[in-house]
């Protein structure tokens, strides 16, 4: 059962009554989808636990993951609130969420907001956040504010109705460059110089030796090195729900994902992800243009396997009380920048891509995770092929564009 809120009461404990909905503007209906019924089991949920008749607030819901996340967690039997702000520079006209999800527009730096969006929940997924690298550093306060500040109020309130559980999404750019393996052992290299950048040398090498890193896996336990804004926020985030497990006894998982793709990506903004990018482009009738040589190393994860992981971490929370867990969530398969806009190139039977030798400062060489502990510790397991995955995704409606 989904029961945080019955008798594992936050102390020191402060229950406070709140009108419903007051001086918010509430869309959809009120009406739960029926609670009881698991009719579609999300791809890649892995969890053989069965979690049905509470109510999940989803900061972030009208969003590219969040939208996953509500379908899937309506599949699974929760009745579903969103708690979006519905930014204007992310958001053109768009699809309503399902019927029977309760959408409360408002913004998670605003306690009331939240107040009002938490009434009767049983747990978080808090997947609001302002998301990309952006355009320059005049964008920090706004990345701060929508990230830090957001999830500092969410936490606050959360502890004031005694809600005791939340999943977040954080990122796998919490660890900087990587991890690799030089003559000494494993090392984190520091920021690739602009002069090898320049003479097209992008591989990371040992500042001992000078001579070229193996790139190895990402565990969760590696030294975590925020090397922009955006990173550096989804760090505090975590560190911010850790800190509220330690003080209130409230359970919390961080979900650092992979590059995640899929229907319903971002269109080409500053801060859509690279698959949308190259999906864009060939849209336009343009070829996809890859950045340095096109060997960057990632993981593409598909957005149904990451809302698994989010059920599957959501009955995590369930059970461990006072802690505070990071899981990396990738398909657990390595491929390249160069794939991707291959495979999207093919799919869509559109131009060749470019490949610019161009780079960006702050974009690090590669970064590849090991999905082993939620696998181990949660059941989760990315379920969606890679080539099944970008012929899906080739032709899949994009979210509409910015206006
Ligand atoms: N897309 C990826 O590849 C990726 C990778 C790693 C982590 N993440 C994380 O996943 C989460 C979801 O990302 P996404 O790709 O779906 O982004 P998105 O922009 O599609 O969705 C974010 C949603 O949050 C809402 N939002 C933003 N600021 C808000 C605020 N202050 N108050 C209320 N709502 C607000 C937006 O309106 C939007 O609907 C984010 O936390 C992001 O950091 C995404």
């Amino acid at each position: 059962m989904g029961c945080g809120r019955r008798g594992r009461l936050l102390a020191p404990h402060r229950r406070r009554q709140f009108p419903l909905w007051e001086g918010i503007r509430v869309s959809g209906s009120i009406e739960y989808t029926g609670t009881d019924s698991a009719e579609t089991e999300p791809a890649g949920t892995g969890s053989t636990r069965t979690e049905s008749a509470g109510t999940v607030l989803v900061t972030g819901g009208a969003g590219f993951i969040g939208r996953a996340v509500v379908d899937a967690a309506l599949g699974r039997g929760w009745a579903v609130r969103v708690l979006d702000s519905l930014r204007r520079d992310v958001h053109g006209d768009e699809q309503p969420l399902p019927e029977g999800v309760e959408l409360v527009r408002g913004d998670v730096t605003s306690l009331d907001d939240v107040r009002s969006a938490l009434v009767g929940v049983d747990v978080v997924c808090h997947q609001a956040a302002k998301v990309g690298l952006g355009v320059d550093f005049a964008d920090a306060p706004d990345y701060v504010a929508s990230n830090v500040l957001g999830t500092s109020v969410v936490l606050a309130a959360m502890t004031e109705l005694s809600v005791a559980r939340l999943v977040m999404a954080s990122s796998m750019v919490v660890y900087g460059e990587g991890r690799y393996r030089g003559a000494g052992g494993a090392i984190q290299p520091p920021p690739r110089r602009v002069e090898d950048l320049e003479a097209g040398a992008f591989e990371p090498v040992d500042p001992t030796t000078g001579l070229s890193l193996e790139p190895l896996l990402v565990h969760e336990d590696a030294d975590l090195d925020p090397r922009n804004v955006y990173a550096v926020t989804k760090l505090a985030q975590e560190n911010l729900a850790s800190a509220w497990t330690i003080a209130t006894g409230g359970s919390a998982a961080a979900l650092r994902y992979h590059n995640v793709y899929g229907p319903g990506m971002p269109q080409n903004t500053p801060y859509a992800g690279v698959a949308s990018l190259f999906r864009s482009a060939l849209e336009r009738g343009e070829a996809p243009r890859v950045y340095e040589d096109g060997g960057q190393r990632r993981d593409f994860v598909h957005v149904r396997d990451v809302a698994g992981a989010n059920l599957a971490a959501i009955d995590w929370t369930a059970d461990h009380p006072r802690s505070f867990r990071a899981f990396n969530v990738g398909s657990g398969v390595v491929h390249t920048v160069g794939d991707l806009a291959d495979r999207l190139s093919r799919y869509t039977g559109g131009a060749a891509p470019v490949t610019t030798g161009q780079y960006r400062l702050g974009d690090v060489r590669h970064i590849t995770a090991s999905s082993a502990r939620i696998h181990a510790e949660l059941g989760w397991r990315a379920s969606v092929d890679f080539e099944d995955g970008m012929r899906e995704f080739a032709t899949a409606p994009l979210r509409a564009a910015v206006r």
